[in-house]
């Protein structure tokens, strides 16, 4: 596989086009952002450990039966995916409130929902990635029906392996943001990242952040939460 030109630099990862043109190449970096973009930084190793973590729990996905765009990881920081056309929504789901639900509505955090919540932005920084509802989403037909339908049952199944999982390394779920993609063929596949830039992970035991949240908050010790929950996959696999 021939590493081509750059074709994207994102917050957290920059694209490569390859000699395949179903193939990319993405490149973890160690730049942290939060706040759309106002609040910038660096975490020294993150991006080793989003790229191993993603791939590891993307394979554990494809296994049960969730297809996502990760193909071979071939070294510390880069991975081969499928070339997708994302579909511009941040899906989000969540078992615990915190973050912006509970800023939102009020409500108070920590508080365990019966059921686990599915909701979308529309991605787009000049807007603040707006929270949107289904059916604004179809009218501005960023999905069809029936898409949208997939991605919601993919998000939801997603929640159940992974917060399984995460259960068995003695971490709790709280909630995780997904982004999906169209192959060439349409197919609706998972995309981007699943990491702790994207999921707040609680120690089970005492509730410790092993998240972004560290970063955002100024909570201090991030090196040590990445490392911490890597340490907790690596463990279990
Ligand atoms: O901030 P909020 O409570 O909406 O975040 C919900 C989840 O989505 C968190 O796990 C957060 O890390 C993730 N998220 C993200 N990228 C965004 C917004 C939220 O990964 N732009």
């Amino acid at each position: 596989m021939e590493k081509r030109e750059q074709l994207y630099e994102g917050k957290a990862k920059k694209v490569y086009a390859t000699d395949d043109p179903e193939l990319l190449i993405v490149s973890y970096k160690d730049d942290a952002t939060a706040f759309n973009g106002k609040k910038k930084g660096t975490i020294v190793g993150k991006g080793v450990i989003n790229n191993k973590m993603s791939n590891r729990l993307m394979a554990r996905l494809e296994k049960a039966g969730v297809p996502t765009h990760f193909v071979e990881e071939l070294n510390d920081r880069e991975t081969l995916v499928k070339r997708v056309q994302i579909v511009p929504l941040e899906v989000i789901v969540r078992n615990i409130s915190t973050g912006s639900f509970s800023k939102r509505y009020g409500f108070p955090e920590g508080v365990v929902f019966a059921e686990p919540t599915v909701e979308y932005s529309y991605k787009n920084d000049e807007l603040n990635d707006p929270l949107i509802c289904d059916s604004h989403i179809l009218a501005m037909q960023l999905t069809t029906k029936e898409e949208l339908e997939t991605i919601r049952s993919y998000a939801l199944r997603v929640n159940e392996i992974l917060k399984e999982f995460w259960l068995s390394c003695g971490v709790t779920l709280v909630d995780f943001k997904l982004e999906f993609g169209r192959l060439s063929d349409g197919t609706i596949i998972l995309a981007d990242e699943i990491s702790p830039d994207t999921s707040r992970l609680w120690d089970a035991a005492t509730g410790r952040k092993l998240d972004k949240d560290r970063f955002r908050q100024d909570l201090g010790g991030v090196e040590e939460a990445y490392a911490e929950i890597m340490g907790r996959l690596e463990a279990h696999v």
